[in-house]
C-alpha cells in the first residue's frame, strides 16, 4: 500500500476536483452546442440554364422631399451617363430565374432590396477590377489621375436646386482645428426639414494611417463613391477620414505637414476628399474624456467632423472593410428608406429584435406584437429623460402615447440608423465595456444601449449632442454605446433595419431565434426593464455562444465574409480551383460565372494584421480570460510540481558520493 501524507491527500483531492470540474464543463459545453445544418444547405436546387436578365433600375421614391428639384444624372470616371443605361461606367444587377438564398435574419422583401445577382466582373468591373487582363473588355481608366473630389463636385453643382447649403469638397481647405481658449460649444438647434430641399448625407470612410490599399480597398471604395454621390445626384458626398497615429506629423501646426501628410497616406485619386485628424485634435477638443483611442471613443472624429461639415444633415459612417455586393446606392437608400417609415413609438423595442420573418410574420406584425406586449404603451424611447441634460429632441405630440397610432415620426429622418440590432447594456453579462463609461450621475443605473457593430448613420443633431456633452460635460460613454444612448436620452429618432444576414456554418432556425431573440414569442418578453425586447443569450451572454455569431456574413468577428468574397473574386488558397465548393449563397452558371446575391458584408479583411475599429469582446476580456486561465494552469503545474518534489522524501537522502557520480 501507498504511504501518502496529510498534504499530498489534500492535493489528490484538489486535483481530483478539479479535473471532474473540467470535465463536467466540457460535458456541459458539449451539450450546450449546436448540431449546425449539413454544408450546403439551402443552396437552390436549379435548372441548368435559368433566365438571366438585367434587373430593373429601383429609384428611391424621394416622397418626402418631393417639391425639391429633379436629380440631375451624373457622369463616371469615364464621363458616360449614370442613368439606367447599359455603358461602362454604370453597374447593372440581374436577376436570374432561381430560388434566392434565404438569410437567417433579416429580409430582402421588407427592405425593399432587389433580389438581384451580380458576378464579380459585373460588380466591380466598372470600377478597375480585372483591367489588366485580355477579356477585361471595357475602357480602361487612369486611375491614379482620375480625381473623385472633382467628380463628386461636378455632380453636386449640376443638381445645385435640390440643395439647400451647396458647400462643395474644397480639396485643399483644412477645416478640422484645434479649440480656441475658453471657445464654447452649444447644443445643436433642431431645424425641420424641408420639403423643397433634399438632405445631403456625407459617407466618411474611416480610414488609418499604416492602411496598406489594395485592389479591392480600392475598387470598393471607387464602387461605393460612384453609386451614392455620383449615382444619387449630389445627394451623397464622400470622404475618407484618415487618423493620423504618428503625432510628430504635427498636421496642424502648417499647412505644409497637412498635406504632405495627405499625399503620403492616401491614394492619389481619393486625396481631395481625404479629411486628417490625429489624437491631439480629440483632446483638444475633448480634455475631460478619459480616452481618446479608437476601441473606446470611435464616434469622437465623427463628431468632430458633423461640428466642422454643417453642409450636412446626416453623416454614414463607414468601414474599409465592409463591402456591397449589389449596388452600394440602392443598398444605403434601402436603409434610410426603411428607417424613414418608421414610426418613433416603440422604435428601441423592435430595433433590438433579430427580425426572422418565419416566426415573426412580415414586418407590421413585428410591430404589432411588439406593441401588444407593451400593451400600445410607449416604449423606451417615448418622453425619455436621464438625470444629466434636457432633451433637446420633440416631445411627443399627445401626452398619452395610446393616442399615437404609430404616426409619430413616420415620414422623418432617423437620427440614428443602425446596422445592427441594438442591445440593452445594462443586462449584458459579459461585454467587456458594458461598464465603460464616465461623467453619468446615475452612474451604472443610467440606462445604456448599443449597436454592433460601430458603423449607422448619425444626423448632424446627433452627432452634436454628443459632441456637446463630451466637450462641455466631461460625459462618454463607450464606441457602440454612443449614438444609441445620445439618441435615446435626447429623445431622437432610432432605427436598426432589418437587412439581411447569411450563416455559415447554418444552424437551425429555430434555435437561432432562440439564441437572437430569447425564449418564447414576442408576448413572453416581459422582463421589467426589457418589456418588448428581445434578449438572446447570444447577444446578452455572448463568450459561451461565439461559435454562433461569428458565423455571420454581418459580424465583426466572422470568417464567412471573407469566405464568401474569396470564392466570388476567385481569389484567396481555391482561387482557380474549378471543384471546390462554392459557399451556398453564391450560384455559378453553367459557363462557370460566380454569381453573389444582394448583400452587405462585413468584414472582409485587406488588411489582415490591422485592427484598428472597435470589435466585441476586447483585449480587457481576452486578457482577462487568457489570465485565468493561465492561474489555472500555474495552480495545477505548481501542485504538480510540488507533489512530485515531496515523493523522494518517502526515500533515503542522497549519498554525497551518489550526487558527485551524478553530475
Ligand atoms: C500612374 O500609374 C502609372 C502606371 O499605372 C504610372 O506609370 C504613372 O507614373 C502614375 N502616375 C502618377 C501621377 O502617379
Ligand atoms: C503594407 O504593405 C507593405 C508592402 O507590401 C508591407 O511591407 C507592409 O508590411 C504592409 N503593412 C501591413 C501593416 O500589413
Ligand atoms: C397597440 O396596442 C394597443 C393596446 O393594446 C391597441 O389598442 C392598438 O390597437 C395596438 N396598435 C397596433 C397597431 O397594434
Ligand atoms: C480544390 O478543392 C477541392 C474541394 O475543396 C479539394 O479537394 C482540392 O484539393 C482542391 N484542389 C487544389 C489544387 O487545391
Amino acid at each position: 500500500m501507498i504511504n501518502v501524507g496529510p498534504r499530498a491527500r489534500v492535493l489528490a483531492i484538489f486535483l481530483i476536483a478539479l479535473s471532474l470540474g473540467l470535465v463536467a464543463t466540457r460535458l456541459v459545453t458539449r451539450d450546450a452546442r449546436l448540431e449546425p445544418l449539413p454544408a450546403g444547405y439551402g443552396r437552390p436546387n436549379t435548372k441548368a440554364q435559368p433566365a438571366i436578365k438585367t434587373a430593373p433600375t429601383r429609384e428611391t421614391k424621394n416622397k418626402q422631399w418631393e417639391s425639391a428639384a429633379r436629380r440631375v444624372p451624373c457622369v463616371g470616371p469615364r464621363g458616360l451617363a449614370l442613368d439606367a443605361q447599359e455603358n461602362d461606367d454604370n453597374v447593372l444587377e440581374r436577376v436570374i430565374d432561381i430560388p434566392y438564398p434565404r438569410p437567417f435574419v433579416g429580409s430582402h422583401e421588407s427592405m425593399g432590396l432587389g433580389q438581384t445577382w451580380m458576378t464579380a466582373a459585373e460588380r466591380y468591373g466598372p470600377y478597375g477590377w480585372g483591367d489588366n487582363k485580355e477579356s477585361y473588355g471595357r475602357k480602361k481608366v487612369t486611375w491614379n489621375l482620375t480625381d473623385w473630389a472633382a467628380l463628386q463636385n461636378q455632380c453636386l453643382e449640376r443638381n445645385f436646386q435640390r440643395f439647400k447649403d451647396i458647400t462643395p469638397i474644397r480639396p485643399t481647405e483644412r477645416r478640422f482645428r484645434m479649440r480656441k481658449q475658453g471657445e464654447e460649444v452649444r447644443l445643436p438647434v433642431i431645424q425641420p426639414q424641408a420639403a423643397e430641399h433634399a438632405p445631403r448625407t456625407a459617407i466618411v470612410f474611416r480610414a488609418f494611417e499604416g492602411y496598406n490599399y489594395t485592389t479591392e480597398d480600392m475598387v470598393n471604395l471607387r464602387a461605393t463613391i460612384a453609386e451614392t454621390a455620383l449615382r444619387y445626384g449630389g445627394e451623397y458626398t464622400a470622404f475618407i477620414l484618415v487618423d493620423v497615429k504618428d503625432k510628430n506629423r504635427n498636421i496642424f501646426a502648417s499647412e505644409e505637414n497637412y498635406q504632405r501628410a495627405v499625399k503620403e497616406l492616401v491614394p492619389s485619386e481619393f486625396q481631395g476628399m481625404a479629411v486628417l485628424f490625429d489624437e491631439t485634435l480629440l483632446q483638444s477638443w475633448y480634455p475631460n474624456i478619459k480616452t481618446h483611442i479608437t476601441t473606446y471613443q470611435v464616434m469622437q472624429p465623427l463628431q468632430l467632423f458633423g461640428y466642422f461639415y454643417p453642409e450636412f444633415d446626416h453623416y454614414w459612417q463607414l468601414e474599409l472593410d465592409l463591402r456591397f455586393t449589389g449596388h452600394a446606392g440602392r443598398y444605403l437608400a434601402a436603409m434610410s428608406d426603411f428607417a424613414r417609415e418608421q414610426p418613433r413609438k416603440q422604435s428601441m423595442e423592435r430595433s433590438t429584435w433579430f427580425y426572422m420573418p418565419k416566426f415573426h410574420g412580415n414586418y407590421s406584425d413585428l410591430l404589432g406584437a411588439v406593441n401588444a406586449t407593451l400593451e400600445g404603451t410607449g416604449g423606451l424611447g417615448w418622453d425619455m429623460k436621464i438625470q444629466d441634460f434636457e432633451p433637446i429632441g420633440p416631445r411627443p405630440p399627445v401626452d398619452d402615447p395610446r393616442d399615437d397610432n404609430f404616426e409619430w415620426g413616420v415620414g422623418e429622418e432617423a437620427d440614428f440608423i443602425a446596422v445592427g440590432p441594438c442591445a440593452h447594456v445594462q443586462y449584458m453579462v459579459d461585454w467587456a465595456w458594458r461598464n465603460w463609461y464616465q461623467g453619468l450621475k446615475a452612474g451604472k443605473g443610467t440606462p445604456r444601449w448599443m449597436c454592433q457593430p460601430a458603423m449607422g448613420r448619425a444626423s448632424r443633431t446627433l452627432l452634436l449632442a454628443a459632441h456637446h456633452a463630451q466637450a462641455v460635460q466631461g460625459l462618454a460613454v463607450h464606441s457602440e454605446v454612443t449614438l444609441p444612448s445620445f439618441a435615446l436620452w435626447h429623445g431622437l429618432k432610432l432605427v436598426a433595419p432589418p437587412h439581411p444576414a447569411y450563416q455559415d456554418p447554418q444552424w437551425p432556425l429555430d434555435k437561432m431565434n432562440e439564441l437572437y431573440n430569447g425564449p418564447g414569442d414576442v408576448g413572453a418578453h416581459r422582463k421589467p426593464g426589457m418589456v418588448g425586447m428581445a434578449r438572446g443569450e447570444a447577444i446578452y451572454r455572448i463568450t459561451p455562444y461565439a461559435y454562433i455569431t461569428t458565423s455571420s456574413s454581418f459580424w465583426y468577428s466572422s470568417p464567412f465574409p471573407d469566405k464568401i468574397y474569396d470564392a466570388w473574386l476567385s481569389r484567396g488558397p481555391q482561387a482557380g480551383n474549378d471543384t471546390a465548393e462554392l459557399p451556398y449563397v453564391l450560384w455559378k452558371s453553367q459557363d462557370g460565372k460566380v454569381y453573389a446575391p444582394n448583400m452587405m458584408l462585413h468584414p472582409v479583411k485587406t488588411n489582415q494584421n490591422l485592427v484598428d475599429l472597435p470589435a466585441g469582446p476586447g483585449p480587457l476580456f481576452l486578457v482577462s480570460i487568457g489570465g485565468a486561465v493561465i492561474s489555472v494552469l500555474v495552480v495545477a503545474v505548481a501542485g504538480f510540481r510540488w507533489w512530485k518534489q515531496r515523493r523522494p522524501g518517502r526515500y533515503a537522502p542522497l549519498r554525497m558520493d551518489d550526487v558527485d557520480a551524478m553530475s
